[in-house]
């Protein structure tokens, strides 16, 4: 995954250039004319030669008069050319619809051997080399070669340059590497040296060894080196005037040493993702960084105590603007010395909570409204609590305001707004149910520019916030759980629609009658959510809609005809949960870009159309639960690019053994209703990706074939209540997907949220540990067997013991003879095993007590015999899991066992329990992929304001993270498991 500063680089980097070119470009051409030297002019005809230049950047280089010439300056007394700059936004003036340089550097170019000054950063040289040629000019005092596409190993010839000030290579679009830093102890006058991207591969040693000799040094860039250590004392011993040092997006993978804390010349430190761990030195209570004024250590996984740090920062309240501890682990109070940094413009201390043991606590200082410059406070997901002081109303300079996620008391007024007229983001949630905003409805708020509003987990109803109608910048709208009960103002929102990209409603108690007319603008691709309410009425029909998600409300009446011709920009419907009726209207199939259609739990009647070829984009169906009848249409298996399809609890019926020829994407297919018949032929050659195979409840026979074993990402296999005959096949233990630890398919839903996946919201059931566990917004990620309540007979395959990530299995009510195999404690992921009502015997295997996850064990109604294990999880079980077994016996029996057997096994394993975690990563997943779809078609517009843009980056990365925070938390061997996170 792309980090954020990978990603910003994209935009920022090239408008950063385009609003510095302009007034290049006049000065440059102030030079005095007719000196220039002929050959010299016949060598930078050379040059322009070699070089592709679509869009006619060197359009000036004609004529006589070279020192005139865009990019060029002479030497005002002999005419020789001291400076070739053809960094692409000084040459081509707009550079976002013009093309950079490109082709190739005529070696001629040494021949201009007064050159001290040689920029070609930002064009495309489609990943050459770096020519060695340019060590030769060696009256070079600034190479710039920055992100210019150039690729391959680093030239040694640059060593020497020995006069260079100014050395940039980095390249963030192509890998540059050096194994070999011999050549850079040679530049010992650098004062500015950046490599960021380069891949490094030589020691990190040796690089500090070279960088030691520039001790004139004032900037050094070394983010993205790939360097895998930090030296555990200073390098620099003979700089003594390094101002700006990066070191981020390294693998460091080591605590943070305390010399970086003491280094008093720098302004700027930059560590964000680096991969430090541990806690942050405290010195003493003291950091020597008293001139700092950005320091960026967020995105570790450090630990330590913010009252310490900010303490320890102290010497720089006056020069501090930029300070990022996001994304690590910190714990303790804002100090009220905080107030004193009044220079701050950017404070970001969110997520430091993933797990409610770490984050920043405490209330918020009243000291705060003494941030006069503050630009942006971001303090998301923290376990902060306490009210809100009132002061924050004086922050006149705030633009993003993001207090989500934490433990907000009490409420907040107009008080806490009262200065705040430059605000264009506001977020506020709090996890402690009391927490309001309460403002009168007359209120017309100071910040009218405001562009997103998240209030969320907080009271502001019971009415509609009136306020908003005085908003007329506003195009993302959440008020999601906001305690909103009554009507919609429909004027109002019908006046909003032409702007709206995200409206959020979802989660309140509003009642009416779905607005009528809306004026949704289809270029804004729209995200429309009503879901969890108690609107009522039929289908809206809102054209312009990209995503319309009305789940859980009171529509009715069935699905209007015309929903494909007044919605045809849908890209993703949700009505389920509602009461609609009727039959699927044939013209559906016309809503060409649909992509994820959710009609569950309706009163849907008729047999599912065939109709589906329509709809090349459909990704997942979900029909269950509703009173479909007929089988299923063979074109849905055409659809390309469909990979769930849930059609249970309908009245379908047909004989599934030639069902489903080609559904060559499908990784999820549920279908409980009547089918009869023997499990798919050939399933491994119509259903290669199958991973999810819930055919509970149909009328199924014959054996499982053993080619359902060649399935290889299935994790899933729920056959109960069928009457499937015949013996479990041992090759069932081969099955790879089985074997694959959980982490892996959370991993499969995290690529699918950012392949412009929609938010889909799961609701498979299954029978597990003997209750029906739903699983909402989510898959499944623990690999179930279930085969309960067939004709089963033979004996439980031994090599099912190696399905080692298996987390539950229910095997009852068959007539399985023999015993359970004796390595059956190998399956130590195994949270729930039921084998009652069957005819298995022997002893209860010894293994079992090293089960520690094992919370659900029913093997009664059997021929078990024996002791019953005492250790760990058999603690736990009673009664019930062992009756009708008459030859068991021991603890919680009451029959005693003539010898004791101790079980086996002293494990200490403490359970996870992730179920509620899991539940949010899920909708947090989907919120997440919401947002990206709308935030591609935003950035156009954003372009034209900085503060809007990093307000706006700044949101979709919060959402970004907080699922990937979420992911990381739960599950935290996935970081390590698959790196996405970093790389
Ligand atoms: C020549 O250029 C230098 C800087 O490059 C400048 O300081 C000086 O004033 C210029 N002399 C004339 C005569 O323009
Ligand atoms: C850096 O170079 C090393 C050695 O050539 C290579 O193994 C590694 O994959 C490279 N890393 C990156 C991120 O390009």
């Amino acid at each position: 995954m792309a980090s954020k500063k990978f990603v910003f680089g994209y935009f920022v980097i090239p408008l950063f250039f385009l609003f510095a070119s302009t007034q290049y470009v006049v000065s440059s051409s102030n030079v005095s004319s007719t000196l220039c030297i002929k050959e010299e002019r016949m060598t930078l005809l050379k040059i322009k030669k070699d070089l592709n230049d679509p869009s006619n950047c060197l359009s000036s280089w004609v004529g006589k008069d070279c020192c005139n010439w865009i990019g060029i300056q002479c030497d005002n007394q002999t005419g020789n050319i001291l400076k070739l700059d053809l960094q692409q936004s000084h040459i081509c003036i707009d550079v976002l619809s013009l093309s950079p340089l490109g082709g190739k550097i005529n070696p001629s170019l040494v021949e201009l051997k007064h050159l001290s000054h040689l920029d070609l950063s930002f064009n495309d040289f489609e990943g050459v080399s770096i020519p060695e040629f340019i060590g030769s000019l060696n009256m070079l005092n600034y190479l710039d070669l920055s992100h210019a596409n150039f690729s391959g190993m680093v030239p040694t010839h640059l060593s020497n340059l020995s006069n260079l000030h100014y050395l940039d290579i980095s390249n963030q679009f192509s890998r540059l590497s050096i194994n070999d830093l011999s050549w850079l102890y040679a530049l010992s006058s650098l004062q500015y040296l950046s490599l960021d991207f380069v891949n490094i591969t030589d020691s990190p040693h040796e690089l500090f060894r070279g960088v030691n000799k520039m001790s004139s040094l004032l900037e050094l860039h070394l983010a993205s080196c790939n360097l895998g250590a930090l030296p555990p004392t200073s390098p620099f011993l003979n700089i003594t005037s390094l101002s700006v040092l990066d070191l981020s997006g390294n693998p460091f993978n080591s605590s943070l040493p305390s010399w970086l804390f003491n280094m008093s010349t720098l302004t700027k430190l930059d560590l964000y993702d680096s991969s430090l761990k541990g806690p942050v030195p405290s010195m003493l209570g003291r950091w020597n960084l008293c001139k700092i004024q950005d320091l960026n250590l967020g995105f570790n996984d450090l630990t330590g105590d913010i009252t310490e740090m900010i303490e320890a920062l102290s010497c720089s309240n006056q020069s501090l603007e930029f300070l990022d501890l996001s994304s690590n682990q910190l714990t303790g109070k804002l100090p009220n010395s905080l107030g004193k940094f009044t220079s701050l413009y950017d404070l970001d201390l969110s997520r430091n909570s993933v797990n409610s043991i770490t984050g920043v606590s405490g209330p918020m200082p009243t000291s705060i409204g003494n941030l006069s410059n503050l630009g942006s406070l971001n303090l998301d997901s923290n376990m902060m609590n306490g009210t809100i002081p009132e002061s924050i109303g004086q922050l006149t300079n705030l633009y993003s305001l993001n207090l989500l996620q934490n433990y907000w008391e009490g409420t907040m007024t107009n008080i806490h707004f009262h200065n705040l007229t430059n605000l264009i983001s506001l977020s506020v949630s709090s996890k402690h149910y009391t927490f309001a905003l309460k403002v009168t409805n007359d209120w017309a708020p100071p910040f009218k520019n405001l562009f997103h509003v998240e209030i969320s987990g907080c009271q502001v109803g019971p009415t509609f916030p009136y306020w908003l109608r005085n908003l007329k910048s506003l195009n993302e709208i959440i008020l999601q759980n906001a305690g909103i009960s009554g009507e919609t103002p429909h004027w109002w929102l019908y006046n909003m629609s032409s702007q709206i990209l995200h409206l959020d409603l979802s989660h309140n108690k509003i009642s009416g009658y779905f607005p009528k007319a809306m004026n949704f603008t289809s270029s804004n691709s729209p995200t429309v959510d009503f879901s969890f309410n108690k609107l009522k009425g039929s289908v809206p029909l809102w054209s312009g809609v990209s995503a319309l998600y009305l789940r859980n409300n009171l529509l009715s009446g069935t699905l209007p005809t015309n929903v494909s011709k007044e919605m045809s920009d849908l890209r993703y419907l949700d009505l389920s949960n509602n009461y609609l009726n009727g039959r699927i209207p044939l013209s559906l199939n016309r809503i060409q870009n649909l992509s994820y259609l959710d009609l569950s739990n309706n009163y849907l009647i008729g047999e599912i159309p065939e109709f589906w070829m329509g709809m090349q984009s459909l990704q997942i169906i979900d029909l269950s639960n509703n009173s479909l009848s007929g089988g299923i249409p063979t074109s849905i298996c055409s659809l390309p690019l469909l990979f769930i399809l849930e059609l249970s609890d309908n009245n379908l019926s047909a004989d599934l053994s030639s069902a489903f020829q080609n559904c060559t994407g499908l990784k999820t297919l549920s279908l409980e209703n009547m089918f009869f018949g023997s499990l798919p032929n050939e399933i491994t050659k119509n259903l290669p990706l199958l991973a999810e195979l819930l055919l509970r409840g149909n009328s199924l026979t014959g054996s499982i074939p053993e080619e359902l074993c060649r399935l290889p990402f299935l994790h899933v296999l729920v056959l109960a209540e069928n009457n499937i005959s015949g013996s479990i096949p041992s090759c069932l233990g081969d099955v790879h997907g089985f074997k694959l630890p959980q982490t892996y398919f959370i991993y499969l839903m995290y690529s699918l949220a950012f392949t412009g996946y929609v938010p889909y919201t799961r609701h498979i059931e299954l029978v597990l540990k003997g209750r029906i566990i739903k699983y909402l917004n989510q898959s499944p990620v623990q690999s179930i067997i279930d085969l309960s309540k067939n004709n089963l007979s033979g004996q439980i395959p031994e090599k099912i013991t190696q399905l080692i990530h298996l987390g539950a299995m229910n095997l009852s009510w068959n007539h399985l003879t023999g015993g359970i195999p004796d390595n059956i404690g190998l399956l130590t992921d195994l949270e729930s095993l039921d084998l009652s009502h069957n005819h298995l015997s022997g002893p209860i295997p010894p293994s079992m007590a090293s089960m520690s996850f094992l919370s659900d064990l029913n093997l009664s109604y059997n021929n078990f015999s024996g002791q019953i294990p005492v250790a760990n999880q058999f603690g736990t079980f009673n009664e019930l899991s062992y009756v009708g077994n008459v030859g068991l016996c021991g603890h919680p029996l009451p029959t005693n066992c003539s010898s004791y057997i101790p079980g086996n096994g002293e494990h200490d394993r403490k359970r996870e329990d992730g179920d509620d975690d899991s539940e949010r990563l899920g909708l947090y997943a989907s919120i997440a992929a919401g947002y990206i779809t709308g935030f591609w078609i935003v950035c156009g517009s954003l372009v034209l304001k900085r503060s809007w843009r990093h307000a706006y980056f700044n949101f979709v990365y919060n959402m970004r993270d907080k699922l990937l925070v979420l992911m990381a938390v739960n599950l935290a061997r996935l970081k390590r498991g698959f790196g996405f996170e970093r790389n």
